[in-house]
């Protein structure tokens, strides 16, 4: 089981106001979608400032200066690594290439934080951790659910012991349609997979992390492709993809079996016929059970079966949870503070995905080592 004394360290809980003593000299390499959401959250953050920026695409670069005034632009990292020698680097490319970016980074001195999911690999992310340890430099994950009151209130009842031994685990991250229409998210040479490996994974490491990161041993799963190859006929929100690269599923479905006889299931999709988004995890252990999407606990009390709803959970948008992960990471690169999204966890989530990806492959059962 993992430690997760990191949880109190950032708390919403137990948030404390840090006096700025040293700025971070910060880069983001991919100046696209996400890079935004990280500028934003950042604003918020008085310990990081953002010195240079990286895109292969010079007009990314462009709207890159213009929307947040950040002048120094390179089209090569290794340019910028060079140049500006930053004290971390924040990985905001498609999944591909997170890992040759990061390693670069390390390589070259930098602390390193990278967007989910940590690579498209195993392989990949131990080369991640590999360099970033042979560098004596932190290797951070960018999952952020893991930073959601929901969780941290779900984790202080399992450390409490009101959920006794968490038997399973059900994940959804289902959209009804809303396959992307930008970047390169249908292209599973660049993405290392779909739905399951882009959205299954906020789920799945919010999920795995709840229940203190029990080491996955076995993995089964299955794929389905039946909509993202061929045109948008209906109407959706984010219509028109591009289907003629279209290379992922539609649709997957995944178990995880860990070394404490937990199982986990989880479903991802773009494109399933059901009636609602669901974004969402359910925890069933001996002596309770929890709803991640309502907050809620699930168990007997004085003869009566109760459901137990906090009496306050601070309120969190999307900008809420960036500013958490990217502070947490932050404050582990000044003052030595514990990550809570470690290269390790990102790895244990990695296996998971690659496990669900190589059993739908091959069609039955696959051991995770
Ligand atoms: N945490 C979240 O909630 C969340 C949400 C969306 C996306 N993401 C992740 O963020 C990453 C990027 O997604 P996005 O939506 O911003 O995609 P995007 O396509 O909008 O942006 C990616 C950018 O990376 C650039 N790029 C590609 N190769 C590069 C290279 N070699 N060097 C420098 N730049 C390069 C592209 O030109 C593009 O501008 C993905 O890994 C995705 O999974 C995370």
């Amino acid at each position: 089981m993992a430690d997760n004394s990191a949880r109190g360290t950032e708390s919403f809980a137990v948030a404390e106001k840090k006096e700025v003593k040293k700025k971070l000299r910060w880069a983001i390499v991919g100046c696209g979608g996400i890079s935004g959401a990280h500028m934003e959250a950042i604003k918020q953050i008085p310990e990081i400032e953002v010195v240079a920026g990286c895109d292969i695409l010079p007009e990314r670069n462009k709207e890159f200066t213009e929307k947040w005034g950040v002048k120094d632009t390179y089209e090569k990292w290794d340019d910028l690594l060079a140049n500006v020698k930053p004290d971390v680097v924040d990985v905001c490319t498609p999944n591909g290439v997170h890992a040759p970016a990061a390693i670069a980074a390390s390589n070259a001195g930098c602390h390193v934080i990278t967007e989910k999911p940590m690579s498209m690999s195993p392989a990949e992310s131990q080369a991640m951790i590999d360099a970033a340890k042979a560098n004596g430099k932190l290797l951070c994950t960018g999952f952020q659910y893991r930073y959601h009151p929901s969780c941290e209130m779900f984790v202080r009842a399992r450390e409490a012991g009101d959920i006794g031994d968490i038997m399973f685990v059900k994940c959804q991250a289902l959209r009804r349609r809303g396959i992307p229409n930008w970047g390169v998210f249908g292209q599973k040479h660049l993405q290392g997979g779909g739905p399951m490996i882009d959205i299954g994974v906020h789920v799945l490491e919010a999920a795995h992390y709840c229940m203190g990161e029990p080491t996955p041993i076995a993995a089964s799963g299955n794929c389905w492709t039946y909509i993202g190859d061929k045109p948008s006929e209906v109407v959706s929100c984010w219509p028109n993809w591009d289907y003629k690269t279209f290379t992922v599923e539609d649709l997957a479905i995944g178990q995880i079996r860990f070394n404490t006889g937990a199982l986990l299931q989880i479903e991802a999709s773009f494109s399933a016929h059901i009636e609602h988004d669901v974004w969402n995890f359910q925890i069933m252990g001996t002596k309770g059970g929890f709803n991640w999407e309502t907050a809620t606990l699930f168990t007997d009390h004085a003869g009566t079966m109760v459901n137990c709803k906090a009496g306050f959970l601070p309120s969190v948008g999307f900008n809420t949870l960036f500013v958490e992960k990217l502070k947490n990471f932050a404050y582990g690169c000044l003052y030595g503070t514990p990550l809570r999204a470690p290269g390790e966890s990102g790895m244990a989530v990695q296996k998971m995905l690659d496990g669900i990806y190589r059993s739908a492959d091959i069609g039955h059962e696959v051991a995770i080592n």
